[in-house]
């Protein structure tokens, strides 16, 4: 990339509304696979180590802050912000940066947008180190695209010079049809930077009453500095995003690049365009990712693993071969070979063992399951532990909420449960217990005891006919007696 040390400061400007997005959200606070847009650009520009690194704010300046330091705490490096107070632009918001910056600063200043997410760490070397090769004052970041519509257009002479830069709203109809824009994305010399924006604050002002940053570039070439454009051959780098239209569009191609790059690593994706992956995904090489899947919040995938169609995981751990179908995870961890769903949600907490399972219509909280433990049907586990090999009946409740306080329940090793059992916590049902269907377990049940906690079946002969004369139920009981002549069923337990 860059020699250490050879840029001295990158600013980043996230200081605008983003009036085009009509949202109570700051523009670059938006996400884009699980990142906000701005941070897309901090670790970009984070990328090329400056030794100082500016983020200006101003609307939402709080809130945005708070992600700010976030970000700093992940890149483990300082990111300072400056405050433009009012929104008088950009050349304007790069005053603010200039305001928290040594005065006495020299050489390569980068400055940055918050609205352009894809824009990467390499594109930016290569925008520094021409800068640097050919000495020029200002380098713009260009790229010629197919639709320039909203983006400053490059301007140059009939050698090929560059001599300015017009805004798409200040454009002539000739102006508007060069392809070549700007992607808001600059190198300058500090001293030039520093110098050109003063004289332009007291001279032009737009009719917005606004600095323009680009005039930098124009006014730098007006007075006989040497200024160049590096030409970034791939638009989608330099794409801004100031709608919510563009916001999808930058989004899909992102995604588009991050399912590539997996696909290339050995992931399958069957069908890529309804597969949605964050920045921070970790796959491992045989994952396969059916339709409908979304990976989110650094979820991790071992190798083999099979997840979807139709399942949303956010910030979980999936071991190597394990399957999980038609499931909504957040926050769990599942091991090497485990069966989740279809149908299932694993609420944050829990954590599913080796070949254990989580089936159909089953919700999971702060539970754990030990190796090959199974919670096959339509089930709720809250605040639980299940020891290893043991079968819990289908429609079991934990029941862990006395109305004021949570409660856990343990479950030991290779016990089997009935069918439709309340555990109400604080309980523990010791290795190896069963406990009968139908069963309200209020009681500690000891290792290998069966528990039966229901009221005994009581049958009262001639019912239907007494007090339901004459009805279908009537006339098929009797049918019944007739056909098997006066047999009486034994109680059932
Ligand atoms: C800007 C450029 C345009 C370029 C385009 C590339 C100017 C005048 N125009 O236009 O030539 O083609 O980017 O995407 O520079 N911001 C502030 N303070 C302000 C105004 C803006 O911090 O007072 C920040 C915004 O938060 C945003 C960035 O600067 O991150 C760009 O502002 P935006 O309003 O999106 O500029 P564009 O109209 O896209
Ligand atoms: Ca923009």
């Amino acid at each position: 990339m860059l020699p250490n040390g050879s840029l001295k400061a990158a600013v980043v400007l996230a200081a605008g509304e983003g009036t085009r997005m009509n949202s109570a959200i700051p523009k670059v606070l938006h996400p884009l696979a699980g990142r906000p847009l701005v941070e897309h650009t901090v670790r970009a520009a984070a990328g090329l180590a400056p030794e100082h690194l500016v983020v200006v704010i101003g609307y939402g300046r709080d809130v945005v802050d708070t992600h700010l330091r976030k970000i700093a705490a992940a890149l483990g490096r300082d990111v300072r912000t400056a405050v433009q107070a009012q929104q008088h632009g950009t050349g304007d918001a790069v005053c603010s940066a200039l305001d928290v910056l040594p005065a006495e600063l020299s050489g390569t200043v980068l400055v940055s947008c918050g609205d352009v997410p894809l824009l990467d760490t390499g594109t930016l070397a290569g925008l520094v180190a021409e800068h640097q090769c050919a000495g020029h004052a200002v380098t713009v970041l260009a790229a010629v695209v197919d639709d320039p519509t909203g983006y400053g257009r490059v301007l140059r002479d009939h050698s090929g010079a560059l001599t300015g830069i017009v805004e798409h709203r200040d454009a002539t109809a000739t102006q508007r049809a060069i392809r070549e824009i700007n992607s808001g994305v600059f190198a300058f010399d500090a001293g030039v930077l520093r110098d050109m924006l003063g004289r332009l604050r007291s001279a032009t002002r737009h009719s917005r009453d606004e600095l323009y940053l680009t005039d930098v570039l124009g006014a730098a070439h007006a007075d006989g500095l040497p200024v160049g454009a590096h030409r970034c051959a791939d638009p989608w780098m330099v794409a801004g995003v100031n709608d919510r239209v563009q916001l999808a569009a930058v989004g899909a191609e992102l995604n588009r690049r991050l399912l590539e790059h997996w696909m290339r690593a050995g992931v399958t994706v069957i069908d890529s365009a309804s597969v949605w992956l964050d920045v921070d995904v970790q796959l491992a090489p045989d994952v396969v990712l059916h339709p409908g899947v979304q990976l989110q919040a650094g979820t991790v995938v071992g190798r083999g693993a099979v997840i979807g169609p139709d399942s949303t995981l956010s910030g979980c751990t999936v071991g190597a071969g394990a399957t999980v179908v038609r499931t909504h995870a957040v926050g769990a961890v599942v091991a090497d070979g485990a069966q989740i769903g279809p149908f299932a949600y694993l609420r944050p907490g829990s954590q599913v063992g080796e070949r254990a399972k989580v089936g159909t219509f089953v919700e999971t909280k702060n539970a754990q399951l030990g190796p090959g433990a199974k919670v096959p049907h339509l089930s709720y586990v809250g605040d639980a532990t299940i020891g290893e090999g043991t079968n819990i009946g289908a429609a079991t409740v934990f029941v862990n909420y006395d109305g004021v306080a949570k409660h856990h329940t343990s479950v030991g090793a290779h016990a089997r449960t009935g069918a439709d059992n309340m555990f109400v916590a604080p309980v523990t049902i010791g290795d190896g217990a069963y406990t009968a269907a139908g069963s309200v377990i209020t009681y500690d049940v000891p290792p290998g005891a069966l528990a039966v906690a229901r009221s005994r079946q009581r049958n009262i002969e001639g019912w239907v006919n007494m007090q339901r004369p004459g009805t279908p139920a009537a006339q098929a009981a009797q049918r019944a007696q007739q056909t098997d002549g006066d047999h009486t069923r034994q109680e059932r337990a």
